[in-house]
């Protein structure tokens, strides 16, 4: 039996192979199927012993790199104290309160409390409760193209037919209106409870918004009292050249939604607002929105590590400045071989291919070449490249070569 450094055998990574396709539920007919044994920095490491350059962050959650040692102490430490000990909002337990005191000093000025949850659905769900339950509203309103997740609440606010459709009656009513175009702004009136938005859509093809839109939003907002909910679950913790986008044109929101590099590798999920804000949550009745599990406590300790290294080692400044000089390079060696309009902020990256077929020979050539990448849920011509904030800048170029040469071969 052959042995690998871990003492996996590769018998052994054929028979999860097999519990995982008889036994995991699918979520389609052609998973990527990696066997995965580790991962480290921009690297996963397959079952077959070879580095596979990770340029999509287990999408977007690894902002700080895989199995940051610095996240892996801080939840080794957590695990020798203690694990689940009580509901959220119940107990005192440092690593949450210290995370919640910490991120809130490093969120926007005026938002100084979370409500943690476990996914970014959750925490979407969490907010769009908070605005109907905060103004006495029903009517939500969101946009074209939008991903807020998969739960019933966060599916009504997505912005693509062909996921709602399937699951029937959803919450309502619900507005969709065109993404970056101020002009529809108007319909947003004082009957509106919450408008949620994506500062950069991912899932809808990595869309950057003319750089009015966002501010003409708030205003809107504020003059309607709606709720404006800026849902960061995937532009957050640096990923935009920021550490969080909306700081990039000044905008405040009501509530700002956070998950995936939250975390830091484990699955948290939050909203912040102004504690009076949150405090609704809290009365008529009392715990009106409660979780067994939110802001577990190896998940804060893990999401707590992971943002004092972005903070002390600059990674939203490194992607910004990485990030411009990898969109160039994309740009020069991939746009003669047919890819169009690289486009993004930071390491949030996107270019379009002529179409699915395309896209995803495209896809199947980069991983033969140990290089994951992949299309937006919206648009399966899209390709949305978002690596760890510390993958070394030649990595990077070595990565566009990889593409150059993977276009070339299905094109
Ligand atoms: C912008 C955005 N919001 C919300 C979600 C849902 O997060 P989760 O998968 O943790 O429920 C996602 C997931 O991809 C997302 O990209």
């Amino acid at each position: 039996m052959m042995k690998d450094e871990t003492g996996s055998s590769s018998s052994e990574f054929e028979a999860w192979r097999a519990a995982f396709a008889r036994h995991l539920a699918p979520t389609s007919a052609e998973p990527i199927g990696l066997v995965v044994d580790r991962a480290e920095g921009p690297w996963i490491v397959g079952a077959d012993g070879r580095r596979y350059l990770d340029l999509l962050s287990g999408i977007g959650v690894a902002n700080v790199g895989h199995t940051h040692p610095r996240v892996a102490a801080a939840v080794e430490a957590q695990n020798r104290r203690h694990h689940h000990v009580m509901v959220y909002g119940e107990y005192i337990q440092e690593e949450q309160a210290r995370y919640a005191e910490e991120l809130c000093a490093a969120t926007p000025a005026g938002l100084d409390a979370v409500y943690f949850v476990n996914s970014g659905a959750e925490a979407v769900e969490g907010a769009l409760k908070l605005a109907r339950k905060a103004t006495g509203r029903l009517r939500y309103v969101c946009f074209a193209g939008a991903y807020h997740g998969d739960t019933f609440g966060a599916l009504s606010v997505g912005g693509n037919r062909l996921y709602q459709q399937p699951f029937g009656t959803l919450l309502s009513p619900v507005q969709v209106l065109p993404f970056g175009d101020e002009a529809a702004l108007e319909a947003i009136d004082d009957t509106v409870a919450g408008v949620i938005v994506e500062p950069v859509q991912g899932e809808g093809g990595v869309r950057v918004p003319p750089d009015g839109f966002l501010p003409a939003l708030a205003a809107r907002c504020r003059r309607a009292g709606a709720l404006l909910i800026l849902d960061e679950v995937m532009t957050g913790f640096g990923r935009t050249g920021r550490l969080f986008a909306c700081e990039r044109w000044g905008v405040v929101p009501d509530v700002l939604v956070l998950a995936k590099a939250l975390g830091g590798g484990y699955p948290l999920g939050g909203f912040v607002a102004s504690r009076d804000l949150l405090a609704v949550l809290a009365q008529d009745p009392p715990l009106s929105h409660v979780t067994t599990f939110g802001g577990h406590p190896v998940s804060c300790a893990a999401g707590r590590a992971a943002l004092q290294v972005m903070l002390e080692e600059r990674l939203p400044e490194r992607a910004e400045l990485v990030g411009e000089a990898w969109r160039a390079s994309l740009r020069a060696r991939l746009e003669p071989l047919g890819a169009q309009d690289v486009r993004g902020l930071g390491l949030f990256v996107g270019f379009d291919l002529p179409d699915a077929a395309a896209t995803s020979r495209f896809v199947t050539a980069c991983l033969e070449r140990r290089v994951l990448l992949g299309w937006t849920l919206h648009h399966d011509n899209v390709i949305r490249l978002c690596p760890p904030l510390v993958t070394p800048s030649d990595v990077l170029t070595g990565a566009v070569e990889t593409m150059a040469e993977a276009l070339r071969a299905v094109t």
